[in-house]
């Protein structure tokens, strides 16, 4: 069959070729701008971002380190008064400081409080110029920073739990603040659901841990032993495991902010589950209840559904806002099985395409807890939500190549996971590669979709396939959908996806194994064009691509760690976005397409 003289709808433009340059590459006749960066205002009275003389108090006003997720919340009709919210993953604290100021054997209580502050996420209200296309953050009322020391709620079966509670919180319902949220999902009700995801790091001393069950159990979430890279223990006991054995439980949930109400209590939701958890996807059932997405991204981790008990109302309102957030407190847990239906001896770690000529096979969903109701045997309903990962070894469920963002594709229904990549797929010990992780040694990642059985998000059934098995299309072991793979760009870990309003795929890249700077990459995934790759983006040297938004009219990403790669702030190796000899700075950039007379045009589109 010949090929379509144009591509896909919503995704006709010049590729940009794979590159190492210190900047953000778009498809020629598009712009750009940074919208928001680390250090720049947020709440009112913010100072001006001062890199040698930082403060606490100044970032719990600043725009936080690490941007990761990206929501944008339409206030209208048009798209022109947006909310955007934010996640600020982690910090790095030998590009956070002069390298003359910061010994990392010694870091100063401010200097502590400062990475507090740095984490967490931001509201910011921003205008899209109609006219002439860039994203630009205003000073407003929404405008809230969430740091560590941000009170939040904890909701759902395990609230109160005797695994919640510390000295500073016998109730076991407050938590102060979050931590490395990495992904998230923007709700059908207009709020923010966010993942903490490597919440394990900021720990310290867990191997000092004397009592077998809880040791164990910590073990099982990697929670750090010694001292940490940040000895916040130091200031803290709560970092500090032998003195409050619970807190690193109090971490790892999905939690959600609603941005409508920047005096609203933020919430943990203990019925998704404590894992490492990426991001939270929402879907509504064939009934009208709510689907949860979510991976725990580690290697041989397991994807995990939750469905609600209630209903979906729809609408924004403070009424429906409060309703559907309920929702995600009582519901069921699932975590994901998937078989392939080749013979196994076809699946030989090679990543060659067995003879049925797909990666694909069925699935199931297993339940793991129903409210107060435990499915795993000798675990209780509590332990399930606050130890969700032994849960699921207990289920059978299957090993992933580090699951990464899940989304639900508006257009066609399927579902769409991001598994980055996993080095140790196969190695002696580990589990052998399967048709779902086809690869020994996983360098590249791969894309996994599913269909759930009617098309109902509330389904225990479905059929999967790979989409994408990435890397370099010249080599034997990668798949593009079927597309001729000399006609698509190079791929590699795929981390964040979303949706454009064709239904066509963008994917971010955090880490390309390829040896050029990651990017933001356009896929269809229906029609004569499925699995044809297109690179949109790359972003500045040492930074990974997050975020992505694509709306008719915008791109937004979030350049993640520029200069990451350096040893410390004293020699960076990369200036973006201030250039010159600037240190670099995390920065959320809007991509818009240069149109008629230089006005707006649309994204994708010539
Ligand atoms: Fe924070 Fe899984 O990336
Ligand atoms: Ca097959
Ligand atoms: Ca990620
Ligand atoms: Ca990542």
């Amino acid at each position: 069959a010949g090929r379509p003289a144009r591509p896909a709808r919503g995704t006709d433009f010049d590729p940009v070729p794979p590159n190492r340059l210190d900047r953000v590459s778009v498809p020629e006749s598009y712009d750009q701008s940074v919208v928001i960066r680390w250090g720049d205002a947020v709440v009112p009275g913010a100072p001006k971002f001062d890199f040698r003389n930082q403060t606490a108090a100044a970032q719990a006003k600043q725009f936080g380190y690490n941007n990761d997720f990206v929501g944008l919340i339409p206030q209208d009709p048009l798209g022109i008064r947006n909310l955007l919210v934010v996640n600020h993953e982690y910090t790095t604290e030998v590009h956070l400081f002069p390298a003359d100021q910061y010994d990392p054997a010694n870091p100063t209580e401010e200097q502590v409080k400062i990475a507090w502050a740095a984490h967490g996420l931001s509201v910011v209200q921003t205008y899209r110029d109609p006219v002439f296309g860039a994203l630009r953050a205003m000073p407003s009322r929404y405008n809230r920073r969430i740091t560590l020391d941000t009170e939040f709620e904890v909701r759902g079966p395990a609230a109160g739990s005797k695994y919640l509670k510390t000295s500073v919180d016998p109730t076991g319902r407050r938590v102060r603040g979050t931590q490395n949220n990495c992904s998230g999902g923007v709700t059908p009700w207009g709020t923010v659901l966010s993942g903490e995801e490597n919440f394990h790091q900021y720990f310290a001393n867990a191997d000092k841990v004397t009592d077998a069950e809880t040791a164990s159990r910590l073990k099982r979430y990697a929670i750090g032993t010694g001292a940490s890279t940040r000895k916040w223990e130091r200031f803290d006991k709560r970092w500090d495991v032998p003195r409050e054995p619970n807190e690193p439980n109090r971490f790892g949930w999905v939690v959600e902010i609603d941005p409508h109400d920047p005096n609203s209590t933020p919430i943990k939701h203990t019925a998704l589950g404590r894992f490492k958890h990426e991001a939270a996807n929402v879907k509504i059932t064939a009934d009208g209840r709510v689907a949860v997405y979510s991976g725990d991204d580690e290697r041989f981790e397991y994807i995990y559904k939750y469905v609600s008990k209630g209903k979906y109302k729809k609408g924004d309102s403070a009424h429906a806002r409060r309703h559907n957030s309920a929702l995600l407190d009582d519901g069921t847990l699932y975590v994901g099985r998937f078989t392939g239906d080749s013979p196994a001896g076809e699946i030989d770690g090679s990543g060659k395409l067995p003879s049925d000529g797909e990666f694909d096979g069925v699935g199931e969903w297993i339940p793991l807890a129903s409210g107060n109701k435990s499915f795993v045997d000798g675990m209780t309903a509590e332990e399930v939500y606050v130890f969700t990962r032994l849960a699921a070894d207990r289920a059978g469920a299957t090993k992933m190549d580090r699951p990464e963002d899940i989304e639900p594709n508006p257009v066609n229904g399927r579902i769409y996971a991001a598994l980055t990549n996993n080095s140790d797929r196969g190695a002696a010990g580990k589990a052998a590669a399967d048709e779902a992780n086809p690869r020994k040694g996983n360098k590249n990642g791969h894309i996994l979709e599913w269909a759930e059985e009617h098309g109902d998000a509330a389904s225990t059934r479905f059929t999967w396939r790979l989409l994408l098995v990435c890397g370099d299309p010249a080599t034997a072991d990668t798949y593009f959908g079927g597309f001729p793979k000399d006609q698509v760009s190079p791929i590699s870990c795929p981390d964040n996806v979303a949706f454009d309003r064709h239904g066509n795929l963008w994917i971010a890249t955090d880490g390309n194994a390829l040896g050029a700077n990651d990017g933001l990459f356009s896929v269809p995934v229906d029609g004569p064009d499925r699995g044809h790759v297109k690179q949109f983006l790359s972003v500045p040297i040492g930074a990974e691509t997050c975020g992505p938004v694509v709306t008719d009219h915008l791109v937004l990403v979030a350049v993640q760690h520029p200069g990451e790669d350096a040893k410390s702030s004293a020699n960076p190796t990369s200036h973006w976005p201030d250039g010159g000899s600037a240190q670099p700075r995390p920065a959320i950039v809007s991509v818009w397409k240069k149109g008629r007379f230089g006005l707006v045009g649309q994204i994708g589109v010539r």
